[in-house]
């Protein structure tokens, strides 16, 4: 609030240059309560309020002095009826209904009330009562607003018989896998058909290297499709979490595809990595969920999971479908180049079994509920997996951290020696990642490690494997399927374990404390 606490401000983001602007304002006699950064805004447009009587303005000319990033809702009681909004950096789309309007910093917030929505660009601001908008520029131009249509339902927001989201979206990958492939094979052709990426083979080939830059659990997502591209498409590709991207002077040109993963679309670290490979003249490729984001509309082009609303927090669902998409997309471009049609035949017919895999393992959910339940909650875990499957074991790992507390680590399999194995001991509950392929025999040679020091093995392993039962002390079997696609199986039973574990701890799976679903700050 303001001095007169007239005027209230509502503010997503970090006003950087807050400590000037609140010196200017203190000279001029304005009273603070507290030491945000957000606090400023609102003396500040009080101040300028008193030269400009137009609301709307007032914050317009405010916000030329500010710099730094703000989703901002401003209401003075003096004219209690409208709210004036405001974006830079962070989301703010505005929800259109009938007799009623909306604002909210993701869509999901809104499909109850609308599905109409219009997604503020940065640097335009708004003015909405409950019939009316309009949208201008900083400059007072006013700027013609376009509607978009969400297309996602009540039921995508609504636990149905779910205690929580997050297991809500486990259960729901089995159609959001086949939402995320559906359409998008050409069998004439035996490959994928992504209809955003109008790549042709000689543009291909002035592509020599793949970057992809994420955060978070969409960061694993891009390791896996490092192995999937490079393993398919045979060009050479890296991984970078977005927020370490632009503070490297990453080399990058016109000859690199820099692919963008985000679930929301709005990761902050994310848009700044994709705006800074664009500035350098790289093409930029964006998959992410949320139709009509930030990330969606700035990128060069990109395909869409179609994962629907992912609530919970820690994502499930969408790092399903961006393995999906990041599969079609390696076969896609293999097939460009050297991948044969019948290997390509193969991929689809192993793709369209995902789906039904997936529901077998769901089906063992009690069995994974009661390997919990009955061996104690530890303080410690280590997640490990070699190849393809190394990144899984990161995965597995952040789960349970994040919404557990309890402390995890992934490392790839062979790498123990190099430390953890030091961590070893009976309370170390060790969960090894060992489908059946080229890799599994080293593996079980780590599981043996593991055991001679007294750790507690959990395996996730394919029904027909030899050996591995006389070692560890629980299996949860899993489906076989080929190697590249064996990641959209082996992390469904991870993330059952870090729910139950966290179910077991009593806490909040859905909202873990001090995270956030989509970080839209630096
Ligand atoms: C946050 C969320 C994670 C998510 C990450 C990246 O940390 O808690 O679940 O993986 O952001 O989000 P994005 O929307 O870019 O995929």
């Amino acid at each position: 609030m303001d001095c007169e606490n007239k005027i209230a401000v509502v503010h997503n983001g970090i006003i950087e240059n807050y400590k000037v602007l609140k010196k200017n304002l203190q000279n001029e006699g304005h009273q603070f309560r507290t030491d945000t950064d957000t606090e400023v805004l609102a003396h500040l447009i009080e101040e300028i309020h008193k030269k400009i009587d137009d609301l709307h303005k007032a914050v317009n000319e405010s916000l030329k002095l500010v710099e730094g990033t703000y989703g901002l809702v401003v209401l003075s009681k003096e004219e209690p009826d409208k709210l004036i909004v405001a974006r830079k950096g962070s989301p703010l789309v505005i929800g259109v209904g009938e007799n009623e309007n909306f604002i909210a910093s993701d869509v999901a917030a809104l499909v109850v009330h609308t599905k109409n929505v219009i997604y503020l660009k940065d640097n335009e601001t708004a003015e909405v009562t409950a019939d009316s908008f309009s949208v201008k520029t900083l400059a007072n131009n006013f700027v013609e607003p376009v509607i978009k249509e969400i297309d996602w339902d009540i039921s995508m927001i609504e636990k149905g018989d779910f205690d929580y989201f997050m297991q809500k979206e486990i259960f729901e990958q089995t159609d959001s896998i086949s939402n995320a492939f559906r359409g998008r094979f050409n069998a004439n052709l035996n490959t994928a058909r992504l209809g955003g990426v109008n790549l042709k083979p000689e543009q291909l080939e002035n592509i020599d290297q793949i970057v992809i830059i994420a955060c978070g659990t969409s960061w694993h997502a891009g390791l896996i499709g490092e192995y999937m591209i490079e393993s398919m498409a045979r060009i050479p590709a890296k991984v970078q979490y977005a927020s370490e991207f632009r503070y490297r002077e990453p080399i990058i040109n016109h000859r690199t595809l820099v692919i963008s993963i985000s679930q929301s679309g709005e990761t902050a670290d994310t848009l700044a990595a994709v705006r800074e490979a664009k500035e350098k003249g790289a093409r930029v490729m964006g998959i992410t969920n949320v139709i009509g984001s930030t990330i969606a509309r700035e990128t060069d082009f990109g395909s869409y999971i179609h994962a629907g609303a992912e609530i919970g927090v820690a994502s499930t669902k969408a790092f399903t479908s961006q393995l999906t998409v990041l599969f079609l997309l390696g076969w896609m471009l293999g097939r460009m180049r050297m991948l044969t049609p019948e290997i390509g035949a193969k991929y689809a017919e192993e793709l369209i079994k995902i789906p039904e895999k997936v529901e077998e393992i769901l089906s063992y959910d009690d069995h994974i509920k009661e390997l919990v339940t009955s061996n104690g909650i530890p303080t410690n875990a280590l997640y490990l997996g070699r190849g393809i499957n190394y990144p899984v074991a990161l995965e597995g790992a952040l789960k349970l951290k994040e919404i557990s507390y309890i402390h995890a680590e992934g490392y790839p399999a062979a790498e123990m020696k190099h430390g953890p194995i030091a961590l070893i001991d009976e309370n170390m509950p060790v969960v090894f990642i060992a489908p059946n392929d080229f890799v599994y025999d080293k593996i079980l040679t780590n599981i043996e490690e593991v055991k001679a020091r007294k750790g507690k093995v959990i395996a996730i392993a394919n029904k027909d494997s030899k050996g591995i039962e006389d070692i560890a002390d629980s299996v949860i079997y899993i489906p076989k399927t080929i190697s590249l696609l064996s990641p959209l199986l082996t992390v469904i039973p991870l993330q059952l374990l870090a729910y139950h574990y966290a179910i077991a701890k009593n806490c909040n799976v859905d909202q873990p404390r001090n995270l956030a679903k989509s970080v839209t700050v630096e």
